[in-house]
């Protein structure tokens, strides 16, 4: 009854909020979209524990491989590369692997607010389209990200897309490979490298590198824990070793040396 009482509701909501569209695309060619009626059928009533809430929330949702295989025509290979972009600019890289595991979900309406709870101290609003996940050790945020507000997912590897963050004819093995690996995996949904990735925080090469601004201790210090300098939107990245920040400056450094700015 109470699932009918909101389908109800939402089916009144949307009358008046236009119905949103989820792109899809696959190396840069669009294949097409998917709009939040044409997922509601497949949509269940789920529960779980959010990390950004950090509540319990309830959201009518659609099993992930649901959305996929819908919006692909099929399933993505499990080799494959999804970079799910925002409306903000975010844009995260999830293998298809990570995805194919169960509890993903695409919320496609928030069940505790009609109007969709904001989340964080920026009071960011996830509608239309919210990834989340259900399971109790799927909670932590750069293994299973959970973007809100998405416009549009694409299969694609990052090195095609972004060709301009590759520290092209670096050594597998090298530090600045490894720093690369670590950028690509927690810092290029937010940041930009020449002018590619993330648009939610500043590019950190163009015009000018982070390491030609910043102090390194500095830099190593606000990529630890960003809140005790700004409250900004950055989160704090207390797992990176010593070890790791060393890499992250020896990709910085090896990326100052190949700048890529078209006007
Ligand atoms: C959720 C988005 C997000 C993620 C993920 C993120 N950043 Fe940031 N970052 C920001 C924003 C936004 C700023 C701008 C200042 C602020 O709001 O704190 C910033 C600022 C910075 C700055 C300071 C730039 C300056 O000139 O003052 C550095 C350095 C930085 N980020 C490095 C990193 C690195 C390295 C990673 C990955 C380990 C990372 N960031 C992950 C959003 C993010």
């Amino acid at each position: 009854v109470r699932l009918a009482l909101c389908l109800a509701l939402l089916a009144g909501c949307g009358k008046s909020v236009p119905e949103a569209t989820l792109s899809f695309a696959r190396d840069g060619k669009p294949i097409g979209a998917l709009t939040t009626g044409q997922l509601r059928d497949k949509a269940e009533r789920i529960t779980a524990v959010d990390p950004y809430y950090k509540k319990q929330k309830r959201w009518l949702a659609v099993p992930i491989g649901e959305v996929l295989a819908r919006g692909f025509g099929k399933l993505p290979a499990a080799g494959d590369e999804l970079l799910m972009r925002a409306k903000d600019g975010y844009t995260v890289p999830v293998a298809a692997a990570r995805l194919a595991e169960s509890g993903a979900y695409l919320a496609i309406a928030d069940l505790d607010l009609p109007a969709w709870e904001p989340i964080g101290p920026q009071r960011s609003d996830p509608a239309p389209f919210y990834l989340v996940w259900t399971g109790a050790t799927q909670q932590d945020l750069e293994a299973y990200p959970r973007p809100w507000a998405l416009a549009s997912i694409e299969i694609a590897r990052v090195e095609t897309v972004f060709p301009h963050v590759v520290p092209s004819g670096e050594a597998a093995d090298s530090p600045v490979m490894k720093g690369f690996t670590l950028f690509r995996g927690a810092c290029l949904r937010c940041h930009a490298i020449n002018r590619e990735g993330g648009r939610v925080g500043p590019d950190l090469n163009v015009p000018k590198s982070i390491v030609e601004y910043r102090p390194e201790d500095q830099i190593r210090a606000y990529i630890r824990d960003p809140l005790t300098f700004r409250y900004g939107a950055m989160p704090a990245h207390p797992q990176l070793s010593d070890a790791d920040l060393d890499a992250l400056i020896a990709y910085f450094h090896a990326m100052k040396s190949r700048k890529h700015d078209p006007k």
